[in-house]
């Protein structure tokens, strides 16, 4: 039996962070009067429940990769965000907003592995086996042989692990899970820290993977501390930015894979569906001949999606004008502002300001900054851009176009939806690399300056 003795620790409840005594400035992440005092105890061998093993030094070539295969979920956007499917004994935190559709990304995963042969246990602290059963008749083709569990005492849940060992089990969610022993308030930092830390000993020793749901607080950080996400292999956010149906999963720590892969969903009655054709859904529903609408290419990890960005510009009524940027960085915003009435010398210091980037993705890669000041330049003039021109391109602040990555990949994904012109960096154009074919009847016009745009537009 692991000995257990109590001392009072204070946490931050933004980073983590594990001091002795109360301060009123996090050193670490630099929050003011976020420190919680909370009594950890001090177990001794507290992985007595937990299978024990010994471990020895190893060359890197006597290392067995061999059973580290990836389990396919048969969700391909879930896939391609894992980076090729679930590592056997790697730890996934799945952080959202409540009610953006987690447990029902992860049951509809466990549908597919248990119709695949694999054994999985579904975990919930939060709901009943009968909610859990209800939810699942939602989606279609339920398969009835998943195990379920509505526990949150972790010893329990780790027991039933040892005896079951399942390929993979769903913890839902990592807030709910309590420890009688160690005996911390729930939701505290120290009780999810020590939670974490007794699924990735299990998850490492078993080996079993095991999905994590976390909650997010208002800040956008998995509620408690950002330590989670320090420990498991992989971290994926499941994000919606202004309400839409779209949701977007996407990874911002992979051991295992590729980062900024972002995989699509839509809810629909019976559960969540993949988009494939993320461009054309994105584009949906653009209004026409309307002045401040640009489309531009972006980059989701490998994958371009085609999106819309939409300025309004209006004569201010307020002292200081407003600024709003949805989907993008707003600070960025103000930079391309500033570079506009320098450089191109539009006066926007009595301009109401308000950047959208619909559908409801959150862009901020620095390939926007050219669609930005379009879109701008549209509204100011109150004309519209052709509906067939695609824009992309980092500006710099002196005004200058500068390459952005990946453009073959940005210029054949418009190409192949039938835009017809592309504005785009000249250095870009120099050094593109592809096919007549490829082109299709698109337009390729190369600028180096904030200028050509103006006078383009
Ligand atoms: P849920 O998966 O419970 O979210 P989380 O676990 O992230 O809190 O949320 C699902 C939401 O989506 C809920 O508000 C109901 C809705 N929903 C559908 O629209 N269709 C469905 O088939 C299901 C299962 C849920
Ligand atoms: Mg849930």
């Amino acid at each position: 039996m692991a000995k257990t003795t109590k001392k009072s620790v204070f946490f931050c409840k933004e980073c983590g962070y594990e001091s002795s005594k109360w301060l009123g400035q996090c050193p670490s992440c630099k929050a003011w009067d976020s420190f919680t005092e909370e009594r950890v105890s001090q177990v001794k061998g507290h992985d007595s429940y937990i299978l024990k093993k010994n471990t020895k030094p190893l060359k890197l070539s006597q290392v067995n990769i061999e059973n580290q295969e990836r389990t396919l979920t048969n969700i391909g956007e879930l896939d391609r965000v894992l980076g090729g499917g679930i590592v056997a004994g790697s730890m996934i935190l799945v952080g959202g907003d409540p009610g953006i559709g987690k447990s029902t990304l992860l049951l509809q995963m466990c549908r597919n592995l248990s119709e695949g042969g694999k054994s999985v246990l579904y975990v919930s602290g939060e709901e009943s086996a009968r909610q859990i059963k209800m939810r699942a008749d939602r989606l279609p083709a339920f398969n009835n042989e998943m195990l379920i569990l509505s526990e949150t005492d972790i010893e329990v849940v780790v027991s039933h692990i040892n005896d079951i060992k399942p390929d993979v089990v769903i913890i839902d969610s990592i807030q709910t899970m309590l420890s009688t022993e160690l005996g911390q308030a729930p939701g505290s930092v120290a009780q999810i820290r020590e939670a974490t830390g007794v699924f990735l000993k299990l998850a490492k020793t078993l080996p079993v993977s095991i999905f994590l749901v976390g909650h997010v607080t208002k800040e956008g950080v998995v509620a408690g501390p950002r330590v989670l996400e320090h420990m498991v292999d992989t971290v994926l956010y499941f994000e919606n930015e202004s309400g839409a149906a779209y949701r977007f999963l996407r990874a911002v720590k992979n051991r295992f894979g590729s980062t900024n892969e972002v995989g699509v969903f839509e809810m629909q009655g019976d559960g969540l569906h993949e988009v494939k054709n993320a461009s054309e859904y994105m584009l949906a529903g653009r209004p026409e001949g309307e002045a401040g609408s640009v489309v531009s290419c972006s980059l989701e990890g490998t994958r371009p999606i085609l999106v819309e960005i939409q300025a309004l510009c209006a004569r201010t009524s307020f002292n200081l004008p407003r600024r709003t940027a949805t989907g993008t960085d707003f600070n960025r915003l103000n930079l391309l502002l500033a570079v506009i009435e320098k450089r191109i010398g539009i006066y926007v210091g009595e301009l109401d300001v308000y950047i959208n980037i619909a559908g409801g993705l959150r862009i901020t890669e620095p390939a926007m900054d050219l669609a930005i000041i379009g879109a701008i330049i549209s509204s100011c003039k109150d004309k519209e851009v052709d509906k067939k021109t695609i824009m992309f391109g980092e500006v710099g602040l002196v005004g200058e176009i500068r390459a952005v990555n990946m453009a073959e990949k940005r210029v054949s994904e418009a190409a192949k939806l039938g835009f017809s012109l592309c504005i785009m960096p000249q250095v870009n154009i120099d050094s593109l690399m592809l096919e007549k074919s490829e082109l299709k009847d698109m337009k390729l016009v190369g600028i180096s300056n904030v200028k050509e745009l103006f006078r383009l537009l």
